[in-house]
């Protein structure tokens, strides 16, 4: 049987020409090759070709959940790539070891020669952060300048356009607005989840005060420390106090979002939920492995330059550090424990509720 298509030659491919004649070492321009100069650029590349495979697994994302109805199907697609990002991760920051067999000695063989190219110019690295979510006005200034005044003008326009277009955190938010338990006729889940907030606080109220190895100050601090926690409980019940925290830049997920988010949370072992429980761990997950990455990176940066600024100008190390802090998209979901109360004190869910609990979002 004839085949259909022309036989395919692996080199062809893959564009191996083009891809292996692509490392281009500057000290060997210069007439002085450096050997690692070949680790440098090789790492960097792979780390553009992972970034354009995360790129393609969180578009694809968002095309799904972009939609005023999300497939129900899609939901486990969806998982399953952004499970795939993590996993890319994870080689992202291994990779890091595999640079450092290159001293900061060698280094310094070909450094002058980069200036003043920065991974800090990695447009995709850009682009990966944008549609996860990261906020233009989230993001520390370096040098006292917005970040994309360092890349060119068409790359700047793209990082504009991309920025203009909506999240992950975007459209997450909307998918989990949408759930439709919450608003049920005469459900009235938060007053009993509130009630079982209260009764708790009082039981760690009175543990503390018939507490016999505390000092009357130390009893005292801690019940002044379970007032706080009672405040910030309010919150996650009244709209009103949750866009006050909003407001002052302490929240972000909406108010309607974060209850959606605590009730898939808490009632995870409802089957129904299981996906969507799932879906929020990996966004978390994501999170937590680029700020793995950002630290990481600074500590292989302190390393290998000290406290040098960087080729492209920064502070360095601890710019990169106090990225680390600050770039975090999704730190609402990773508060929500705040607000988890003990299986054995949750509210029962009425069998109707129950039975509507189905995770057609937006139907
Ligand atoms: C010898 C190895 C490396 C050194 C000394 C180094 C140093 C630095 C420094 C100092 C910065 C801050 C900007 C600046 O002033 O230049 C930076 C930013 C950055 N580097 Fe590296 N880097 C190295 C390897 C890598 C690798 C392998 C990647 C992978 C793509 C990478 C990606 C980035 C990114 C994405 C930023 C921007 C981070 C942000 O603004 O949050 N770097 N790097």
């Amino acid at each position: 049987m004839d085949k259909p298509y022309p036989p395919v030659y692996y080199s062809d491919y893959l564009q191996l020409d083009t891809l292996l004649s692509s490392q281009k070492l500057k000290s060997a321009e210069a007439g002085h090759p450096a050997h690692d100069e070949m680790l440098f650029i090789v790492i960097h590349q792979a780390y553009e070709l992972w970034f354009k495979q995360i790129l393609h697994e969180m578009g694809s994302v968002l095309d799904m959940f972009e939609k005023e109805t999300v497939d129900e199907k899609n939901i486990g697609t969806a998982v399953w790539r952004l499970q795939r990002v993590v996993e890319i991760q994870k080689i992202l920051i291994d990779q890091l070891r595999v640079l450092e067999t290159m001293t900061p000695l060698d280094f310094l063989d070909f450094r002058d020669y980069l200036f003043p190219a920065s991974g800090f110019q990695s447009v995709q690295f850009r682009l990966v952060e944008i549609l996860f979510g990261l906020r233009a006005e989230q993001r520390l200034l370096y040098n006292q300048f917005a970040y994309h005044t360092r890349v060119s003008p068409e790359h700047q326009a793209l990082l504009k356009r991309t920025e203009e277009r909506t999240s992950l955190f975007d459209v997450v938010e909307r998918w989990l607005e949408r759930t439709p338990f919450l608003d049920l006729p005469d459900f009235r889940f938060w007053q009993f989840y509130r009630d079982a907030v209260n009764a708790m606080l009082l039981g760690d109220r009175d543990v503390v005060r018939s507490n016999a190895t505390l000092t009357d100050l130390e009893k005292q601090v801690q019940l002044e420390e379970l007032d706080a926690t009672e405040v910030r409980f309010a919150a996650v019940f009244e709209a009103d106090k949750h866009e006050e925290l909003i407001q002052s830049g302490k929240r972000r997920l909406s108010h309607t979002a974060t209850q959606a988010a605590l009730f898939i949370s808490l009632y995870r072992d409802q089957p129904i939920l299981h996906m969507p429980h799932r879906l929020l761990s990996t966004l978390v997950d994501i999170d937590e492995l680029f700020t793995t990455w950002r630290y990481r990176h600074a500590l292989m940066v302190h390393r290998m330059i000290g406290t040098k600024i960087g080729t492209g100008g920064s502070s360095g190390f601890h710019y990169l550090k106090s990225t680390a802090e600050n770039h975090r998209v999704w730190t609402d979901l990773i508060d929500l424990s705040t607000y988890l109360i003990p299986r054995a004190a949750l509210p029962a869910l009425r069998p109707d509720v129950e039975a509507q609990l189905g995770f057609r979002y937006g139907s």
